[in-house]
């Protein structure tokens, strides 16, 4: 694959475009409009800017990484791509409009796919021109750094769809985990549990913030608690994939913890809104509670 299309210029879509490029594809970025766009491709040199700071990359070689992501206001330069990557918000008629806009665009032998966490892909294939090549392509925060993308076909998925992005995915350095299409996948059918239990456990007083994350940081070797990993990926996003799963399961195992609930409706979405669990103003996170 030699042109990657991404749409969705925000955490996950600007971590896969600098991805793709760094491994010397090119790519198109799309969002609702150039300027966020732009955004997107700007939040990437930022990036870069700390990686050359720490002396992790060379300027030459971010130069020509940033030369390789395109901007783009509309879908239309989308028919030279090989692979159409969708990281938009985590909502599924969000995502089914851009499915139908760019299934329109979409080049015969080229894939279209989708970055969610959490929807059936065999559901969302109905929006695509081919659901034969139409896919799930999962990446995890931060992309450059993390090891790991699940795909994961749908129903209607051709062999040779899965074998295309397998070997795209491993050409970004990256291990693939192959899932069927079922709730969450295989990572987050695990993680989401996880941070929600925490959450329960926090609304119920059993410990407070730093004790939640300190006992499964020190007790279970993992790099961020699950308080601190929720705040990370955005408290809005976890609520979304944790109702995927007790909406597609009817199982009351993946009800919502109502704190979680409460700290959305809030409008404290963890990093991005600069409070979560933690509040993120000052110099260094600081628990809330
Ligand atoms: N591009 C390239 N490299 C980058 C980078 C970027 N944008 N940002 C950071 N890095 C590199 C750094 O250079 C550094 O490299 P070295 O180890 O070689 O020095 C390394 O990544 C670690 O970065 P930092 O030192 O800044 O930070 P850290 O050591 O505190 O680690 C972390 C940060 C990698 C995020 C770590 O805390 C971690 O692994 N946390 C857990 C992340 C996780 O679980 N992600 C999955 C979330 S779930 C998800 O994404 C799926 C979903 O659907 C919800």
């Amino acid at each position: 694959m030699r042109t990657i299309a991404v749409i969705g210029a925000g955490q996950m879509g600007t971590g896969i475009a600098q991805t793709v490029a760094a491994n010397g594809m090119a790519v198109m970025l799309a969002d609702i409009d150039l300027a966020r766009a732009e955004a997107g491709k700007a939040n990437v040199e930022k990036a870069l800017v700390k990686l050359m700071g720490r002396g992790k990359i060379e300027a030459s070689e971010a130069e020509a990484l940033l030369a390789r992501i395109t901007p783009v206001a509309d879908y239309t330069p989308f028919a030279e791509a090989d692979l159409i990557i969708e990281a938009a918000t985590e909502r599924e008629e969000i995502k089914n409009a851009i499915f139908d806009a760019a299934g329109k665009v979409l080049h015969a032998d080229s894939i279209l796919s989708s970055n969610t966490s959490s929807i059936p892909i065999t559901r969302m294939a109905n929006h695509s021109p081919d659901p034969a090549r139409f896919i799930g392509l999962h990446f995890f925060n931060p992309v450059p750094v993390m090891g790991l993308i699940e795909v994961i076909p749908g129903l209607a998925t051709a062999q040779a769809t899965t074998d295309r992005v397998t070997a795209f995915a491993r050409g970004l350095g990256k291990e693939v985990v192959l899932s069927q299409d079922e709730p969450g996948f295989v990572v987050n059918r695990i993680l989401l549990p996880m941070i929600n239990e925490a959450v329960f456990l926090l609304g119920q007083g059993t410990a407070g913030i730093e004790d939640i994350d300190k006992g499964c940081r020190l007790g279970l070797n993992h790099p961020m608690g699950p308080l601190q990993l929720a705040d990370f990926v955005g408290l809005d996003t976890c609520l979304d994939i944790i109702n995927v799963l007790y909406r597609t399961t009817r199982d009351s195992k993946y009800r919502p913890a109502p704190l979680l609930v409460k700290y959305v409706e809030a409008g404290w979405l963890g990093r991005k809104s600069g409070r979560g669990f933690y509040d993120y103003t000052g110099e260094s996170p600081v628990p809330t509670r």
